[in-house]
């Protein structure tokens, strides 16, 4: 909530790796201090989708930039929820798949795939006090962010954590290939030359592996009340 006299809008930046829980915690801080919750993975998957929708190789740099010009992305919000529309379609239903998860940290490599997506992150974020997250908000879409937090997982903690997710969905799945799509996942996004997963210098470093989700909250919520209270003068 903007309070009287703000004159700028207020940020928070959640990175971290794939299953990390950062969409769970991040909605639950939005709800809880009344901001919008910004899941930019989804703007990536959005463009991702409509990849494989074209059946462009993720190697093939040319034909993807090219689709690039094509993809007009925007967001919407829905009692709350976010909508991304893809060339006017709501293509929310479509976007959480293996699939298209993997296409999107495949493709999420390309300045030009990057430049479009951050630069509608960085107007949201001037527009509305949001909770955002992703892989370089802290770093590079938002470095002004009044709080950063960089939350993590053991690999073995995040691969358990999707698949019961899956399991809860009905959807059998192997814990070993999980593990190493994950491991793969992290690989990618770690090492890219282009805006990488990595923590920011400011970003308070939090392992979820052995804490509750409420836990988690809680603790994000205390740093930033503290901050809060740091700026407006109290103890
Ligand atoms: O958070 P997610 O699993 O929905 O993200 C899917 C992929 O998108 C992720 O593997 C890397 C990419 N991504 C990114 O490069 N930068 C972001 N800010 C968010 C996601």
């Amino acid at each position: 909530m903007i309070t009287k006299g703000d004159t700028h809008t207020h940020n928070i930046a959640i990175d971290g790796p794939a299953g990390a829980g950062k969409s769970t915690i991040a909605k639950k801080i939005a709800a809880r201090l009344e901001f919008i919750y910004v899941d930019t993975g989804a703007m990536y998957r959005a463009m991702a989708l409509y990849f494989l929708k074209k059946q462009i190789e993720p190697s093939d740099q040319a034909k993807i930039e090219a689709a690039c010009k094509e993809v007009e992305i925007t967001i919407a919000y829905k009692d709350g929820e976010q909508i991304v529309i893809l060339n006017g379609e709501n293509v929310n239903g479509f976007l959480r798949t293996e699939e298209v998860g993997n296409m999107a940290s495949a493709t999420s490599v390309y300045p030009f795939v990057r430049l479009k997506l951050v630069e509608l992150q960085q107007e949201l974020a001037k527009k509305e006090n949001v909770v955002m997250d992703g892989r370089d908000i802290g770093t590079c879409v938002l470095p002004n962010a009044d709080l950063k937090i960089f939350l993590t997982a053991s690999t073995q903690e995040r691969a358990e954590r999707r698949w019961k997710e899956l399991k809860a969905k009905g959807i059998e799945a192997d814990l070993n290939e999980i593990e190493k799509d994950i491991k793969e996942r992290d690989h990618r996004d770690t090492t890219r030359t282009f805006a990488p997963l990595k923590q920011a210098e400011d970003a308070i470093y939090l392992d979820s592996s052995d804490l509750t989700i409420d836990e988690v909250v809680d603790k994000i919520m205390e740093y930033y009340n503290k901050i809060k209270n740091k700026k407006v003068g109290k103890a």
